[in-house]
């Protein structure tokens, strides 16, 4: 899911049930079965441990493309979290307080055919292929939910919005993390896109190693491929990562700056 920076004002946010299932037409069902099959060469060759035993875990290697309710049930018994279907963007203030509250949202769209490789806004195979996997993870999620709450409690400040609005987009989107001495695919954006994969494996001068205020000032931009990537440490970094950004902010350089 990618967000869209949006006004200041607190969010009003029901977490509803998926909606009724969306009839996906023959066409969807045959890009979904390409997608699917380079995403799991992809994730089967280069991506972290958490990326392919939620992978797994969540019987997404059955390849079809499933009704988002069947998704949200079995997420639920997984791990807790739910699914709630959205129409594209998602204001960046419902987003975080979807993520408080350990609800993902997740579009309804399949990207077209013509941009199979590379998909800008965001769509169901993103969502369901980038993001759930992830989700069974309890150092990850704990991640998540406290990057929402932080997100919700910082909504009064668009800099600080900023700020976590690149550090989510250098991590869960195109983060890639150190494992066993080699760097592995964290970032969603990069399993489920042919060419950010690509590009990410091909530009390996571009990559940095993860620092928070280089990340704070490195802006994203999602709608082409990554200029630089950045690289944690270890996935365990995660889970002190927002004690980090929360030390950060109050710090006397930065609280000023606020
Ligand atoms: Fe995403």
């Amino acid at each position: 899911m990618h967000t869209s920076i949006d006004d200041e004002r607190p969010p009003q946010v029901t977490h509803s049930s998926p909606a009724a299932a969306r009839e996906y037409t023959t066409q969807d069902a045959w890009s979904w079965s390409i997608l699917h099959a380079q995403y799991r060469t992809r994730l089967m060759t280069n991506a972290c441990e958490a990326f392919v035993e939620g992978y797994f875990a969540l019987g997404l290697d059955s390849g079809r493309l499933e009704p988002m309710e069947d998704l949200s049930l079995r997420l639920e018994q997984a791990c807790g979290w739910r699914l709630r279907a959205v129409d594209g963007l998602v204001a960046h203030s419902q987003f975080v307080c979807s993520l408080r509250d350990r609800v993902f949202p997740v579009s309804w769209s399949l990207r077209p055919p013509s941009s199979l490789h590379f998909a800008p806004a965001p769509d169901l195979f993103h969502d369901v292929m980038g993001h759930l996997p992830l989700l069974v993870n309890p150092t990850y999620t704990s991640f998540l939910a406290e990057y929402g709450a932080l997100g919700v409690e910082s909504l009064g400040s668009s800099e600080v919005t900023e700020w976590l609005a690149r550090l989510y987009w250098h991590t869960v989107e195109t983060g890639l993390v150190r494992e066993r001495g080699t760097v592995k695919v964290l970032g969603t954006a990069i399993a489920t896109s042919q060419s950010e994969w690509e590009h990410a494996g091909a530009l390996q001068t571009s990559r940095r190693a993860f620092d928070l205020g280089a990340v704070f000032d490195c802006p994203n931009d999602d709608s082409k491929v990554q200029p630089c990537y950045f690289v944690l440490h270890t996935f365990d970094r995660l889970r002190t990562l927002l004690s980090e950004v929360r030390q950060h902010l109050a710090a006397p350089s930065m609280a000023d700056a606020l």
